[in-house]
């Protein structure tokens, strides 16, 4: 078997890697100059491609790619894989898109603290690095200058939903439902280790209380951003401490959602629920915010992330100007978060957010 023959079935073995322009797999051409550029290929790979907020973003990189390629007259292949939560696979998967001649990275860790074997190997073939949502600590970005960052900034929706809980705790009355002016919470949290469960739970807790809301933590569970296993975790928390559970704090919108089917399941009369509030503003996240069902969420502006993943990623790729993109340290684009509430959660599901 040829050598493209052997990569090419080792590819489909694995099933996880789908490749999202009809291009010809002839590989990209050498960028001497920009105006020579005529196709580029870009590398994605994802930490597990059921994450809805994962999935979501990838959705609004591959719908901005036919305007790129107009805008530029440039043919983009782009090769997205699910590294299925193994840093081991998504390794392979990096190894196999510098073979395959891919001129950038888009790299979602599995392990934020285990860059290293893909900065290596970037290095040594020159190419660029762009990583994503799961944010790697500042000395591996800083291993080599051809590696960079695109997320939000953690802290900012921690901020967000603290000012918004505390805003529905000062407002309305029956949500202290046993009125001892004291707001009971439970935290529905993310992975350990991930920068934005920690700092989200942390600031929401703090800007709580910088608001004069006096609280109180009854519990947590580590639900993994999942609806099912945030489920069974309020469902334990429900056992335990049933209606004095007067707010839920998530770390993102699936989880948050969890906590809608727990409550559900356990047959709670809608008016005895707890204040639940996601963070994410995914499509689910949304509708629950416009049904009520969750007071409110945190908007993760995803569409702004994949346009500006997809911007760097082609300047990267062809060679061309970085200085229109805004990179903070010359390495860092994060996208600032949004407050959503029910009185305008159409505009964010129309896609005109303000
Ligand atoms: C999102 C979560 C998502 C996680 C994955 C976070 O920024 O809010 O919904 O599961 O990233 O890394």
């Amino acid at each position: 078997m040829g050598e493209m023959m052997k990569k090419k079935s080792r590819w489909w073995r694995k099933g996880i890697c789908l490749c999202l322009t009809a291009g010809i797999l002839t590989g990209c051409q050498d960028a001497d100059t920009k105006e020579n550029v005529k196709s580029i290929r870009i590398g994605v790979t994802v930490y597990d491609q059921y994450d809805t907020f994962i999935s979501q973003l990838i959705e609004c990189f591959s719908a901005d790619l036919s305007n790129k390629e107009k805008e530029t007259g440039t043919v983009i292949h782009i090769e997205v894989c699910n590294a299925a939560d193994s840093q081991t696979t998504q390794n392979s998967q990096v190894e196999d898109m510098l073979e395959n001649g891919c001129d950038v990275i888009c790299v979602n860790l599995v392990d934020r603290t285990e860059p290293t074997t893909i900065i290596d190997m970037a290095e040594k073939k020159n190419i660029p690095i762009i990583f994503f949502n799961r944010e790697l600590v500042e000395e591996d970005l800083k291993r080599w200058d051809q590696l960079y960052y695109v997320g939000a900034k953690a802290f900012e929706s921690g901020v967000m939903q603290g000012e918004v809980a505390a805003e529905i705790f000062q407002s309305d009355e029956s949500v202290d439902k046993n009125q001892d002016g004291v707001f009971q919470y439970v935290v529905l949290e993310g992975e350990a280790g991930h920068q934005d469960a920690i700092v989200r739970t942390e600031y929401a807790v703090s800007t709580l209380m910088e608001h004069q809301v006096k609280v109180e933590k009854l519990g947590y569970g580590i639900a993994n951003w999942n609806r099912a296993q945030a489920q069974t975790k309020m469902t334990q928390m429900l056992d335990q401490h049933g209606a004095e559970i007067e707010l839920v704090l998530a770390n993102n919108d699936d989880m948050a959602l969890g906590a809608v089917d727990a409550l559900k399941a356990a047959q709670i009369a809608r008016e005895d629920w707890p204040v639940i509030m996601g963070i994410d503003g995914t499509d689910v996240g949304l509708e629950a915010v416009k049904q009520g069902e969750l007071a409110g969420t945190v908007y993760n502006d995803k569409e702004g992330q994949a346009f500006a993943m997809l911007n760097l990623a082609y300047e990267l790729a062809t060679g061309g100007e970085l200085s229109g993109l805004e990179l903070e340290d010359g390495k860092y684009i994060r996208l600032p978060y949004a407050k959503v509430e029910q009185e305008d959660v159409e505009q964010y599901q129309n896609g005109e957010k303000p």
